[in-house]
């Protein structure tokens, strides 16, 4: 299959949904990252999303609408705290879990009667599904287990001769996927953090939002996985990944010990001319926004380096950082140095 990459226009724009009504694949930019696109309610075509990433079928798609009314169908009840939550946050990255509708495809879902449902604020997605009138299954357009692109030449590398359109919208602004909350049970949990954070929701819903343990630890053997998507290797680049937990200092003086052909380092803004070794910078330090819009590029070029080992400054734990944190720490397979 010929893979065309097309700037974004009233053409594009058709084009692609001309290939959603037809139940085919779309790749296009949202606010998050990029996105593989397929009519939620067509098994056949959702079915191609999982073949084109080599995703597990039992992981779960999120469908993407651009108004309230389109929920009709693909949740069975708006939870008044998704209601809360929609009010202050979408559109946005953010995805809310609820009770599945009946038009969305148990392919979509993977079975579960539940069913993540997120409204984009990018205007090339809500372009595209107006123009379509589809309500699209839509995960990251990386292969199975890679960073998310964040824009269409990392998609195009993934993706080429997988689908038939990638439409360009330049690079995504967030950097990350968006925050995966649950609304269905006795209290809202937290499925995977992202850029609108636990601490603004727990505002607007006046109690605490839960987290689930996979998102920061990770999983004891037997346990379960509230999002089916925390269980699997992800994000994750060629090299080794070693997040080093410390002051700069430590890390610098770690680094020195450690130099050697391969080594290299994934540091904050202004900290690479220091280091003893060669450096791909991700963002500011203490300041997740950034860190959150570099980091999967900066992911993607250390593969593109050759790195070999790659020691990574360790970002928080809180706010939007907690998501980098959440990517770094499965890109690392969980190794983490106490300095
Ligand atoms: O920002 C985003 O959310 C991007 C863009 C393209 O919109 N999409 C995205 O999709 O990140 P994906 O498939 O890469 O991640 C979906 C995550 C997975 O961790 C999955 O397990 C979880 O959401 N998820 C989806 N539906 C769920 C459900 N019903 N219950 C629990 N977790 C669910
Ligand atoms: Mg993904």
């Amino acid at each position: 299959m010929k893979t065309q990459v097309l700037p974004v226009n009233e053409q594009s724009i058709t084009l692609a949904a001309q290939l959603l009504r037809q139940g085919d694949l779309v790749a296009l930019p949202t606010e998050t990252v990029y996105g593989i696109a397929a009519d939620a309610r067509n098994g056949q075509a959702v079915h191609k999303i999982f073949e084109a990433k080599g995703r597990p079928q039992d992981n779960p798609l999120i469908v993407h609408i651009c108004g309230m009314e389109m929920l009709r169908g693909i949740v069975a009840e708006v939870p008044p705290r998704a209601e809360k939550l929609a009010a202050a946050f979408w559109p946005g990255p953010l995805t809310m879990v609820m009770p599945r509708g009946r038009e969305v495809s148990e392919v979509t879902c993977a079975g579960l009667d539940t069913v993540g449902v997120r409204m984009p604020s990018h205007p090339v997605v809500q372009a595209v599904i107006r123009a379509s009138g589809v309500a699209f299954a839509a995960p990251s357009a990386n292969l199975s287990g890679k960073p998310s692109p964040t824009n269409a030449q990392d998609t195009l590398a993934d993706m080429d001769g997988r689908l038939p359109l990638i439409l360009d919208g330049g690079e995504s602004a967030v950097g990350v996927e968006s925050t995966v909350v649950s609304v269905v049970g006795e209290h809202p949990m937290l499925l995977r953090p992202g850029y609108v954070t636990k601490e603004q929701m727990e505002a607007v819903l006046g109690e605490e939002v839960l987290v689930s343990p996979a998102i920061l630890e990770k999983l004891q053997e037997g346990e379960v996985a509230r999002s089916p998507g925390m269980k699997y290797k992800h994000y994750a680049p060629k090299a080794q990944v070693t997040l080093l937990r410390g002051s700069f200092a430590a890390y610098r003086d770690y680094l020195a010990a450690h130099a050697e052909p391969g080594v290299w380092a994934l540091c904050f803004d202004g900290e690479g001319a220091q280091l003893p070794v060669p450096s791909i910078e991700y963002g500011r330090n203490h300041d997740g926004v950034t860190q959150a819009r570099h980091l999967f590029t900066a992911l993607r070029d250390l593969d593109r380096q050759g790195a070999r080992v790659v020691y990574a400054r360790c970002p928080e734990q809180s706010g939007v950082s907690m998501a980098v944190y959440n990517r770094l720490i499965r890109a690392a397979a969980f190794r983490v140095v106490n300095l």
